[in-house]
């Protein structure tokens, strides 16, 4: 067997030869729990833990973005994760499909205690702290978060909705809603059109397959 990072017949331990373990230089994709077809992660994407993390079908990952796999991430078909987005806590991370994560959002999937009665921060053993990580994220399809919003632990943001820029999210946020503000608050109603228009464009996938 070749290895698929560098095509060499190295020793293997593991799904990549040995020698593409230690040389740093190795394709990202071969780390995941799963990859699907087409998909493309720009190369200063900066993936900790892949090996928890599934990526469906024509997802987009940029440059500058930061995802902790956490206690698992499964990102959906037609995802678009822009730069500078971070995903971080700890915790886990659902995102469907056509859903979009636009720039510099940031997704806190598990957090420390703020209240006092706890220590804050990885500097501290364990012991000192109570950090929790039990709450999933969610962001079903057709979803989008508008630039610099911020998602809270335990939150869903129903299907087809978005939020307008620098929008904070504590809460789950019903369907096909638009939301703005510090916390959110729903200003609007979005189309469902976009959900025809998913449609067509999967029939002309399956067509051209
Ligand atoms: C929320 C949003 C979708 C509304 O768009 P719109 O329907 O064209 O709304 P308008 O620009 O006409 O603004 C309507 C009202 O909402 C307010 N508003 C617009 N965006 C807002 C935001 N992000 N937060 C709070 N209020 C906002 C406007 O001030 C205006 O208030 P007014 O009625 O008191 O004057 C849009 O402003 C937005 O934030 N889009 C996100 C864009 C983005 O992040 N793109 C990612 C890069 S691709």
């Amino acid at each position: 067997m070749n290895c698929p990072n560098c095509g060499g017949s190295g020793e293997f331990a593991g799904r990549i030869c040995d020698k593409c373990k230690g040389s740093g230089e190795i394709d990202i994709k071969l780390l995941l729990k799963s990859c699907g077809e087409n998909v493309t992660i720009h190369p200063l994407a900066k993936i900790v833990k892949p090996e928890v993390i599934e990526i469906g079908d024509n997802t987009q990952i940029d440059d500058f973005s930061f995802i902790y796999g956490g206690q698992g991430i499964e990102i959906g078909k037609n995802v678009h994760i822009c730069s500078f987005v971070s995903i971080i806590g700890g915790g886990k991370f659902i995102i469907g499909d056509y859903a979009s994560l636009t720039a510099g959002c940031r997704v806190i999937t598990g957090s420390d205690d703020f209240t006092g009665e706890y220590m804050v921060s990885p500097t501290v053993p364990t012991k000192f702290r109570k950090p929790n990580m039990a709450d999933v994220v969610e962001m079903q399809d057709y979803s989008v978060m508008g630039t610099n919003s911020v998602i809270h632990p335990g939150t869903t943001i129903k299907e087809g909705s978005v939020t307008g820029s620098c929008t904070l999210i504590t809460k789950d946020l019903e369907p096909w809603g638009i939301y703005t503000g510090t916390p959110a608050r729903r200003v609007g109603e979005r189309s469902k059109n976009i959900i025809d228009l998913g449609r067509e464009y999967a029939r002309g996938i399956k067509a051209e397959a």
